[in-house]
């Protein structure tokens, strides 16, 4: 019979660890974008929110080490503390939402978080299996942008972990959107599908829509690589003022068409 290190018996312990708190976990999302600033965490907090309002017992993981907004979105100021059991205690939002974000970790608002891989994968899969998330219906997971070392932690560390793409419809984005789709092929996992937002502006003088880029970007992208596109949201000034507020919008007007959108995105995936 062959020894066994500490080494390897830690290991063990953590696999086991993971797969327990995965096991108590029903969907698992993966917000991700090829390029940055399209909207990953205001859809991220307002799917996670409207998930929450629908009674789903939802948690949101903010796995952007270096540049976490998921607080700010929120309006969190939270700092996570160990629970008796030495467990990281979600902070909670809203009605039912809990959330994890190194922002609650941080000594003060502005450190930056200066990791490389190794380090923030470690972090990635502690946030996963050493939080007290306890039973979940919902994950939603608020990626960095593009194809590193985060999205790809959270992939291999989730077995059933779907992931949803981001996008606007500028070439750039659209362009970043495409390596990200084949960044999911190179990991073989099987994207849910593109959410274009931004899509178009809702003027609020006249309630009109206006495109601003290129409307059928995200569509033809979509078609281009089998997602089905999901969701198109308008880039919508009550949208962008309850996040500079921290309070998203379907909570705030869970009646404005922004929110609708979302909610039906909501609804979705819960049927997936
Ligand atoms: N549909 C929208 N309507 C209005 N404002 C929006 C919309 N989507 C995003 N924004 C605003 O655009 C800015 C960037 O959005 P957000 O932070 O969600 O992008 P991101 O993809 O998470 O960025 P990063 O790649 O840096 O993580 C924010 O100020 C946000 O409020
Ligand atoms: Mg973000």
């Amino acid at each position: 019979m062959g020894t066994v290190s500490f080494l390897d018996l830690e290991k063990e312990r953590r696999r086991k660890d993971l797969a327990a708190a995965l096991g108590r976990i029903g969907k698992k999302f993966l917000v991700m974008s090829g390029k940055g600033g399209v909207g990953k965490t205001t859809l991220a907090v307002n799917l996670a929110a409207a998930l929450a309002a629908r009674g789903r017992r939802t948690g949101l993981l903010d796995i952007d080490l270096h540049g976490p907004s998921v607080a700010g979105a929120l309006g969190l100021a939270c700092p996570l503390a160990a629970g008796a059991d030495g467990k990281l205690v979600p902070a909670e939002s809203g009605p039912g939402l809990k959330v994890v974000t190194i922002q609650g970790l941080l000594p003060n608002h502005d450190e930056a978080v200066i990791w490389r891989g190794p380090k923030k994968i470690a972090a990635i899969r502690r946030f996963l299996s050493e939080a007290a998330w306890e039973d979940l219906d919902f994950l939603i997971i608020d990626a960095p942008p593009g194809t590193g070392d985060e999205p790809m932690a959270v992939l291999e560390a989730i077995d059933d972990l779907r992931p949803l793409m981001v996008t606007s419809g500028h070439k750039l984005a659209i362009n970043d959107a495409a390596k990200a789709f084949n960044f999911l092929k190179a990991m073989r996992r099987r994207p849910v599908g593109l959410i274009d937002n931004q899509s178009y502006f809702v003027c609020p003088r006249c309630g009109g829509g206006v495109d601003i880029y290129n409307r059928e970007a995200a569509r033809e992208l979509a078609g281009r690589v089998g997602a089905p596109l999901l969701a198109s949201l308008p880039l919508d000034l009550e949208a962008a003022r309850a996040a500079e507020e921290g309070r998203p919008l379907v909570w705030r007007r869970p009646d404005h068409p922004f929110s609708l959108l979302i909610a039906e995105l909501a609804e979705k995936l819960e049927q997936l």
